[in-house]
This record gives structure tokens, sequence and C-alpha cells, in this order.
């Protein structure tokens, strides 16, 4: 059996994987595409409805991506947003052109409450405008169903067609009714039965690994991030004794980390490896302080390690990855420059023969992937785990790194993250970082001459750019305080007020 599906078709919005997310929670299964996806591949997946997102472009400009027009006459119900509603316009035949006014942020619109859009919304509603852009004269058999002061046309349909469109983001929280919208388009519209739901993913999930698998062995790499957590545990569900999971602790865990870890897959019937090969790896880093040789160093030896351990088996084997969705949207342009060369522990021995991957995480966004680890009944500390970098400390440890200054940090560390659960203060990341700047401070009647922490708390939501977050003075002193006079070592500490741009999120 198959979930009904919703095809997403990305014109270069930046809020594509929002769309197909608001999608999955009104229980319709959803996938994005590009958005010049050939007609006959479109067929092939018989969506019940298709969404068109927004983009920066303009429909005139003859560069900017465009859907075949045949896809207005396949039958299949449309939805376009921004962008995607302009290019309805244009393509069946209306009028787009650039708006005396702009319109960004919130703005009410007024709609009529007889279209099925908008069925049992109030008149008066705001929704998240911005375009530069508007349609100005309406195709033909299309009729306006909302308008704002600046612009006549907010949203249009054609109900004999099933095409409908709105100029605002109904995906974005600051549309109120924007899931309403999208529910009335996807179960009034497009027949929607609300088919998709991830008890439903997991037990599909299992059953196509136990098929994909058959009687082979299977590896995978547990880092202890959310992703590898979750992996593991489903696929300690679906194939139990053929699942072995290897979990290289490096030595740049955070406190407790690795036990954490260790005590959450321990009991479960998988082979659980963890490789303790923190000597090695500091050993290997000894004397480096250069970022990126840092990252090289860790990246190419944690494949060494994983090497080692995967050729004990022998015979065919799969690799299993905790690959998820994001990963896997095939998006149109993605050109930017290399800041800092990123390393899953994950990562791959490329010259390993593995008869197939295993990903069954691959159709879920991250929160999903949470939710399902909680089905699955891994632990809290696991599930809502902050993202952590791969090569671990060694990118929180400025200058060279030695075990010393690990200890030091993962206790410096620690207090922070204690005082932040305490306050109930919300960081989307946030961590200690030790910095390799000594300085003079004074305890009881004795110098103290030792190193400066910096605490970093980061609110983001794509972990591209950030904002720091303004934490309470009262905080940041306890914390400080704590840090001085439990971890020896540390003589002061400071806090990083840097966004990301100018700065990035990790130190190094
Ligand atoms: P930056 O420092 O580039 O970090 O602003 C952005 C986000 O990525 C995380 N990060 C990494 N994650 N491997 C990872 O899996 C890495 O090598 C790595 N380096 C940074 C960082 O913690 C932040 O969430």
């Amino acid at each position: 059996m198959t979930n009904q599906l919703v095809l997403v078709l990305d014109f270069g919005g930046q809020y594509k994987e929002l769309i197909a997310r608001r999608v999955r929670e009104c229980r319709v299964s959803s996938v994005i595409k590009p958005g010049n996806m050939p007609i006959e591949e479109i067929k092939e997946m018989a969506p019940i409805g298709i969404i068109l997102t927004g983009g920066p472009s303009s429909v005139y400009d003859d560069k900017s991506p465009k859907c075949d027009r045949e896809l207005f006459d396949l039958g299949i119900p449309v939805m376009g947003i921004c962008y995607g509603v302009q290019l309805m316009a244009y393509l069946n035949g209306g009028t787009v052109t650039s708006c005396e006014v702009s319109e960004y942020g919130r703005t009410e619109f007024v709609c009529d409450t007889e279209s099925v859009l908008f069925k049992g919304l109030p008149e008066k509603q705001i929704g998240l405008m911005s375009h530069t852009d508007r349609i100005s004269i309406l195709p033909e058999g299309f009729r306006a169903t909302a308008k704002t002061q600046n612009c006549p046309i907010a949203a249009f349909e054609n109900g004999e067609r099933r095409l409908y469109g709105v100029q605002f983001h109904p995906e974005v929280e600051n549309t109120p009714n924007g899931t309403e919208i999208i529910r009335n388009f996807l179960y009034d519209v497009c027949g929607a039965v609300g088919d998709y739901d991830l008890r439903d993913y997991e037990e599909r999930a299992i059953a196509a690994v136990q098929k994909q698998v058959g009687d082979h062995e299977v590896i995978l790499g547990l880092s202890g991030g959310v992703d590898s957590s979750v992996c593991a545990a489903l696929l300690a569900k679906a194939i139990p004794n053929r699942l072995h999971c290897i979990f290289v602790d490096h030595g740049l865990m955070r406190k407790d980390e690795g036990d954490e870890v260790e005590a959450a897959f321990k009991n479960r019937a998988v082979d659980f490896i963890r490789v303790n090969a923190e000597d090695r790896f500091l050993g290997k880093l000894r004397g480096i302080t250069e970022p990126e040789k840092k990252r090289k160093i860790i990246g190419e030896e944690f494949v060494r390690v994983f090497e080692e351990e995967a050729r004990k088996f022998t015979g065919d084997v799969f690799l299993a990855q905790g690959t998820i969705y994001p990963d896997v949207v095939e998006s149109g342009t993605n050109n930017s420059a290399t800041i800092k060369s990123h390393h899953n522990v994950g990562g791959l021995p490329e010259d390993m023969r593995f008869v197939g991957l295993v990903e069954p995480l691959r159709g879920l966004f991250k929160d999903e992937v949470r939710a399902l680890g909680r089905q699955l009944g891994l632990p809290d500390y696991l599930v809502n785990r902050q993202p952590f970098p791969g090569p671990g400390l060694a990118v929180r440890c400025i200058g060279k790194i030695t075990k010393k200054k690990l200890d030091i940090l993962r206790e410096a560390d620690a207090i922070f993250r204690e005082e932040m659960k305490r306050s109930r203060k919300k960081a989307d990341q946030y961590f200690a970082v030790l910095t390799d700047t000594k300085s003079v401070g004074v305890i009881g009647d004795f110098r103290n001459y030792g190193y400066t922490v910096a605490l970093r708390a980061v609110k983001t939501t794509d972990f591209m750019t950030c904002e720091y977050v303004p934490l309470s003075h009262k905080l940041l002193g306890r914390t400080a305080s704590r840090i001085v006079n439990e971890v020896p070592g540390v003589s002061r500490v400071v806090y990083d007020i840097t966004g990301k741009p100018p700065a990035t999120i990790e130190w190094l």
C-alpha cells in the first residue's frame, strides 16, 4: 500500500521544506521536486495535488524557473504560492506586473469565505506577504478570492479546473490560518484521506529494510547524534540480530556523552561496539593548531578506525546511514563557498565495498526524526540533542589540543549546560569554547593564571545564519562564577555576542 502523495514543485523559494512539512502535519505525504520536473514523471507519481512554491524570480525573466504549461491540464489540483501563483496566472494567460508598492511582512487581507480555500475561516485575516510583482489581470475562467490594500488579487481560483493560488505564504507561522488554508486545499480539493503518519512510516520502513537486507549483516556508524541514533533504534527493531553499531569514541565528546550513548543502546538487542580511540585521535592531533587541519585529521582518522572495525565482518555487508530528507532534496542552485569543511562522523570509507546502503530515514524531516525516536523509546537526552559537530570538542578548543585542555572544556561546558537547563532559557545551540588566551585572576589569596572560557548561545532555524541569545546577566554571572570556582585552570569567562554572519557558530 502506498500513501496519497502531494508534490511540492520548487521554484527556488526559501520555504519549500516548510510547505512539505505543513502538508505532512495535515497527515498527507509530500515530496519536493524541482519546478521543471518533466510531465511524464509527474504523471507516474500520480500525486493527489501539486503545490508550486514561491521563488525570487519574475515570470517575465527568460531564465526564471518554469513548469510545463500542461501541468494545469492534467486534472490534478494545483495550488500556487507567491511566485507559484504568478506563474500559474502567467502560464494560463493572465498578466503579472510590478507592484506600485511592494508588500513585505504581515498584511491584512479580506477573503471570500465561499472559496473552498477559506472555508470556515474569518473574512479578515493576516498573511505574510513578500512580493514585488503581482497579478494584474486574471486569466480567463479565474476569479479573485482575496485582496489586500495594495494587492487586488491576493488569492484566486478556477474551481472547475481545480486551480488555486495565494500571493501570501500560508506555510509560515506569520500567517496564523495558513495551515488551515493548506488543509482545505488538501481535504476539500484534492480529496485527501489523511493516511500519513509516523507509525505507518515506521512499519513500512521496517518492512522495507527487512526486504532489502535479507539475511546479510548491516553496520552502522553511530555518532550519538539524533539521526544516527534514531536510525540505530529503527534498525534494532527491524533486524536486531544483524545490526552492528560501531560507535567511535574519539575522546572529543562532551562530558558523559560516550557513556550516555552506550547506555541508550547497550540494552537493545543489537551488537554495540564502542571503540575507545581517544589516544589515537589525540596522538594524531598533537601539536596541531590550524582549524582545517584538525578537521581533516579527525575526518580521516574516523574513517580509518571505522574501516578497521568494519573489515572484521566478512561476506556481504550493508552500510546503514542516518541520511534525512533535507540531505536529499534536489535543489536547483547551490553555489556556496567552503567556509569550513564540515564532516559528519558517519562518513564513508570510500574504498570499502558494501553491497548496498540502508537509509531508513531518507524520507523524514528533522522534527519527524525526533518524533520517530520518541516513538521508538529513545531517551529525551538523545532525541532532543542539539547539533554537535562531527569533530566534536576539537572545534571548540583553540590552539593545541591536549587531554588536559579538553577536560577543562568538558567541565566548563557541562556547567553552562546545567545552568541553561535550570534557567529554562531557550537557545537552539549553546556551548563553551576554550580559548587559547590565558589571563591572571585571583582565587582566595592566590594568583590564578588560567584559560579564558567563552560561552556561546545562538538562536537559529537553519544554522546557516544565527543571532546570539541575550542571556540574562544573572544567568551569565552565575555560570561564570561557577566555572571559575569549580574548574581548575580557568580564570575568566566571556560571552560571545557575534551573529553569523559575520562570525560562524563554532569558533573553528
Ligand atoms: P558553523 O560553525 O559553520 O556551524 O556556523 C553551523 C552548524 O554546523 C555544526 N557544525 C558541524 N556539524 N560536522 C557536523 O556534523 C562538522 O564538522 C561541523 N562543524 C560545524 C555547528 O555545530 C552548527 O550547528
